[in-house]
């Protein structure tokens, strides 16, 4: 049997950069070896078991797992994946092996280029039709090990949109959560260009008059003081509550233990959601604060525990004995005139060779 071809695997491999990153930061690199490809974590060593961070990591790697997979199959090349292969390398994640002429071609392939996060407050009806909510359901359940809830029965969204504002407020309320998130932010592109790494500022979806105000937002004295007003809340509204309160969707990906194989297979399960999406012609953002930070580990990772403790026992009543790890909201919406760029793909294959178009 063989192996795809360079041109294959080029397409593969730049299929899997595409995906989404926690703040578009692909922490990893591959190596292509004879017959197989390892994916290896280059942030050091990986956060702590238990912690948010390490549930970003794996829920990225997860989704780019499944591009591989998806793009792979275009060519009915099969990806079997294994999942921590050697247990002397924690730093190898994955061990992906092709299986040529052996799976059907996912038309979610096409999709791949075309996702984007989209992070206009304004997501419009109407809702979904039966059948299209069906196709989404389908997609997350194609990878198992993780469940799709949706959020929007008046019973459920209320609550829902209460834990939400709480966590994303606390990124402007706690200094080290302000600090991650806007070191995040590439203020030095400018409004109008986008960037490699990083979320250039323009595909914040924050308006025009605003742009000035959100950038001084930076500075942790200024939002220090605001806070002293309630700035947080204000933020926390703004950013996360009303988008998601006007949205005909609320969806929640829920793992029943938060371990790395649920996560991962969570973080799989997602991309698949955000391509079927992406297919029905539908914008999504992704909003796990909520989610992240009832994790019991979070309180390490400097999420104040009464928060910790809140989310997790708001997010119990919600949807009991599961652990939520990615919400999301999903409705109509202008495509985004600015989208996050990447690196090239040398940077994430330094030993690939084959790199003409
Ligand atoms: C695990 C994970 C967490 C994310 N969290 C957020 C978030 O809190 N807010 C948001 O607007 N986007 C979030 N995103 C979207 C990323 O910022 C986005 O995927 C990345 O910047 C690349 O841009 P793209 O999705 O347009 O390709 C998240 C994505 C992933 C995979």
């Amino acid at each position: 049997m063989a192996s795809p071809t360079p041109e294959q695997l080029r397409f593969i491999l730049e299929s899997g950069i595409l995906a989404p990153s926690a703040d578009n930061h692909h922490l990893m690199r591959f190596d292509v070896r004879d017959d197989i490809l390892e994916l290896r974590y280059t942030g050091g060593s990986l956060p702590e078991a238990g912690g948010y961070k390490r549930v970003l990591a794996m829920l990225s790697l997860g989704a780019v797992s499944e591009n591989l997979t998806v793009a792979a199959s275009r060519f009915a090349i099969q990806a079997d994946l294994a999942l921590f292969p050697d247990p002397l390398r924690p730093d190898l994640i994955l061990r992906v092996n092709w299986q040529p002429g052996s799976v059907a071609v996912d038309p979610l392939w096409e999709e791949i280029s075309r996702r984007h996060t989209n992070r206009s407050v304004f997501f419009r009806g109407p809702p979904m039709s039966h059948e299209d909510r069906s196709v989404i359901e389908r997609a997350a359940t194609h990878v198992s090990g993780s469940h799709l809830e949706w959020l929007e029965a008046p019973k459920l969204k209320p609550p829902s949109l209460k834990l939400i504002r709480l966590a994303e407020g606390e990124r402007f309320r706690n200094r080290l959560l302000h600090e991650e998130l806007f070191s995040n932010i590439r203020f030095d592109v400018g409004w109008q260009h986008t960037c490699e790494e990083g979320l250039p500022p323009a595909a914040l979806g924050i308006e025009r008059p605003l742009r000035h105000a959100f950038a001084w937002l930076r500075h942790w004295p200024l939002m220090r003081l605001l806070n002293l007003v309630g700035g947080y809340w204000f933020l926390g509204w703004r950013a996360a509550d009303l988008p998601c309160r006007l949205a005909p969707h609320l969806g929640l990906i829920a793992v029943d233990q938060g371990n790395d194989h649920a996560v991962f297979a969570a973080g799989r399960s997602f991309q698949r959601v955000w391509l079927a999406v992406t297919r029905l012609g539908l914008a999504l953002q992704p909003m796990p604060a909520s989610a992240l930070f009832s994790f019991p580990g979070a309180i390490q990772e400097g999420i104040p525990k009464p928060l910790q403790q809140h989310l997790s026992r708001g997010w119990q009543a919600i949807l009991p004995n599961r652990q939520p790890v990615m919400l999301f909201r999903i409705g109509r919406a202008d495509s985004p005139a600015t989208t996050t760029g990447r690196m090239p793909l040398q940077h994430y294959a330094p030993e690939f060779e084959y790199y003409a178009p």
